[in-house]
């Protein structure tokens, strides 16, 4: 059976690309492999959050995992930080990590790009420190997008040199999970684009019916077709890609046939919108409101949680040590 590992990191809220493109498919996995689901609070750190937010931050995603159907008796939930064993393997595993390819990573330059006030070693370690998070439960599977690949790929190479160093199969080629068919990208309201935490033109698990319906009706649009059969502007495409992931077929067909008659009415198609998104959001977003309440209950679950993964890493950490040939006295 594959063993499942998939973390977030712990900033902002979840949107509903989270949903579509990954959430929804994992409560459909954890019956079928044995699932980690973590919360990235160490990588989250080489940003400098406030302390003060950092707390809240994880109990967010923690709490919205939950709302949005992750099984803590299925699946094993935890906060990374509580999982001490990753930070030291993270430390062993960069000892095999050459600087020249950390610096080469995609991610790290972009870093660089876009913060070169805050070029710190944790971001430099950062594809290392992945790479424990998913060894030290010698996991299978990885969901990821397309931006994690090259992380992956890193992983898998420090996995392969691992073994290769110390003459042993220990590690697995960690492959990337692949929902294929089920997953939706969901585009931003802003006319292009994905949907992101950071661009502002996302629709978040914890928005109002009121807020949803005042995004969804400032979107973005077009003019409107003015031929029969015109093709769609991206906008629009991405308006009808939401549709599709939220609303019946018959209505994803009325609209299009209404489009393609240019009898279209963005702001009746931008109502409908608002409403079948909501029908997927009010639900969870009522959990949200009932898990942040219950402090015991998210007590226990990553109580819980911690402890199970904590088993897990120590076996993995153990092995590491004495292939490595760090023996007890
Ligand atoms: N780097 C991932 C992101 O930014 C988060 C992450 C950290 C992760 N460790 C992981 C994802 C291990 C998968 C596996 O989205």
């Amino acid at each position: 059976m594959d063993i499942v590992l998939s973390g977030i990191r712990s900033t902002g809220q979840l949107h509903l690309g989270n949903y579509f493109g990954s959430l929804r498919n994992f409560v459909k996995m954890q019956h079928d492999a044995r699932c980690f689901f973590f919360i990235a609070d160490y990588h989250s750190l080489t940003t400098h959050p406030d302390p003060k937010m950092l707390h809240g931050n994880v109990k967010n995603v923690l709490t919205e995992y939950l709302a949005a159907g992750l099984d803590p008796e299925v699946a094993t939930i935890y906060v990374q930080s509580d999982v001490p064993q990753i930070a030291e393997l993270s430390l062993l595993l960069s000892m095999h990590a050459y600087v020249g390819e950390l610096e080469r990573t995609a991610s790290f330059k972009e870093k660089i790009r876009k913060h070169p006030d805050n070029i710190n070693a944790g971001l430099l370690n950062y594809p290392v420190l992945m790479a424990a998070d998913i060894l030290i439960h010698r996991a299978t599977r990885v969901p990821v997008g397309k931006d994690q690949e090259q992380h992956l790929e890193m992983t898998r190479r420090f996995a392969r040199r691992f073994n290769q160093m110390y003459g042993v199969e220990y590690f697995p080629e960690s492959m990337p999970y692949n929902f294929g068919q089920e997953l939706v990208k969901i585009p931003g309201l802003d006319g292009s684009g994905k949907m992101g935490k950071s661009e502002g033109n996302g629709l978040f698990l914890v928005d109002s019916d009121e807020v949803i319906r005042k995004k969804v009706m400032r979107a973005v649009t077009d003019a409107g077709p003015t031929e029969p059969n015109t093709p769609m502007s991206e906008p629009i495409a991405n308006l009808f890609t939401i549709l599709k992931a939220v609303s019946s077929p018959d209505t994803v067909q009325y609209f299009t046939d209404k489009y393609n008659a240019c009898e279209i009415r963005y702001g009746d198609l931008k109502k409908q919108l608002a409403e079948d998104i909501i029908k997927v959001v009010a639900p969870i977003r009522e959990k949200i409101d009932a898990i942040k309440a219950d402090d015991k209950y998210l007590h226990e679950v990553v109580g819980d949680g911690g402890r199970r993964a904590r088993e897990s890493a120590s076996r993995t950490l153990a092995d590491v040590r004495e292939i490595m040939g760090i023996k007890p006295f």
